[in-house]
């Protein structure tokens, strides 16, 4: 494996700390993105990927000046939403609740229907990244149920490798999506083409989330086969503006470190489009940290405070804070008001992951 932690021999983080602001680390990226790597990264037998990343489109597109496209990437620069498929101002409030109809035994059955698809995303303007995808978005579908009622995702594989959906939750192990695990053991693994049924309750309520669970693991959660499951108490909780916030990175350029950083995927898109609340409306955060390569992830909300939920497992508070920190994996619920009209700015609390798209505003009126 050769050097694989540098672009362009320099290492992305040796630009930061040596005093070189992002934009020119970007413009750097945006130049010279070296579309090998990919092999190693995925243990050099997963060819059909690693064409993906070299192909006619690669994985950055530069402007046409073939200079930086730094100053439109944070200020007023936009990606293609169309082309994505999907725009992370509506994934805010995109809830999937299902299909639902009425068990013999009274509860309620929720369908879900999941395709993993192999997708070109533009996670920062002008950086395009080769990912896989459920139903070719990322995050995937925020499926939504509550507790005790019966979940069944049909999924089917359109994707060139193969995959699975594990769900966080208590469920038995043939429905787990773990490669190798199930009553038939090919109902751990769903290769190209194939299908599976998932099927279990919806428990404990809280906010939990899927993803893919085929090896190499951190490959395939990095590539975006991640989204998020919300099971609502039985009793449900205050009526609140809520919102979906998936922390998530792109590692752009293969070499196990992350390129961009952002809140549903896309770096500084909240920058350009704030998140519109209302003032002293309670708002309700279904946060989840999925960033793959990197040990933390926080969150950090400006001239505010809010109470925090870990897990969303309790109807008790933790916490009343301004900033949490998140392993992967780590998921909470964070509940405030706004009291004042304006722009509050919310990021992540570690600095680096801010100036590479992990930052925003939320716009109150
Ligand atoms: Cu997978
Ligand atoms: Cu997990």
């Amino acid at each position: 494996m050769s050097e694989p932690k540098k672009i362009a021999g320099i290492s992305r983080r040796k630009l930061l700390v040596s005093g070189v602001a992002a934009a020119p680390a970007l413009a750097l990226l945006h130049e010279s993105l070296p579309h090998q790597g990919v092999h190693d990264a995925l243990g050099g037998s997963q060819t059909s990927v690693a064409q993906a990343a070299e192909g006619e489109h690669g994985s950055v597109h530069p402007d046409s000046s073939g200079h930086s496209a730094h100053s439109d990437f944070s200020a007023g620069g936009t990606v293609d939403h169309d082309a994505n498929g999907f725009n992370p101002t509506d994934i805010l409030r995109d809830f999937d609740f299902g299909r639902t109809s009425r068990l013999p035994d009274g509860r309620t059955l929720r369908e879900y229907d999941l395709v993993a698809v192999d997708k070109e995303i533009e996670v920062a303007p002008g950086v395009f990244y080769p990912a896989w995808t459920y139903n070719g978005r990322i995050p995937g579908p925020t499926l939504r149920a509550t507790e005790g009622d019966l979940i069944r995702i049909r999924f089917i594989n359109a994707s060139e490798h193969p995959h699975t959906i594990h769900f966080h939750g208590i469920h038995p192990s043939f429905t787990d999506g773990v490669a190798g695990v199930g009553e038939n053991r090919g109902a751990g693994q769903i290769a190209p083409g194939e299908r599976f049924v998932y099927e279990f309750e919806a428990e404990p309520f809280g906010l939990h989330h899927y993803h893919c669970h085929v090896t190499p693991l951190a490959d395939h959660i990095a590539k975006g086969l991640y989204g998020t499951f919300i099971v609502d108490p039985k009793e449900p909780r205050e009526q609140a503006d809520e919102l979906l916030m998936v922390m998530n990175g792109f590692d752009t350029n293969f070499d196990r470190s992350n390129e961009i950083y952002a809140v549903n995927t896309v770096g500084f898109h909240y920058l350009n489009e704030p998140v519109r609340v209302k003032q002293g409306e309670l708002v309700r955060i279904y946060l989840v940290n999925i960033l793959e390569f990197d040990l933390i992830n926080s969150f950090h909300i400006h001239a505010n405070f809010f109470n925090y939920f870990p897990t969303g497992t309790s109807r008790e508070p933790s916490e009343l804070t301004d900033t949490v920190i998140l392993g992967q994996g780590q998921r909470g619920i964070c509940e405030l008001r706004f009291p004042y009209k304006g722009q509050f700015m919310f990021h992540a609390h570690v600095s680096e992951f801010t100036e590479l798209g992990w930052m925003g505003f939320f716009e109150v009126e």
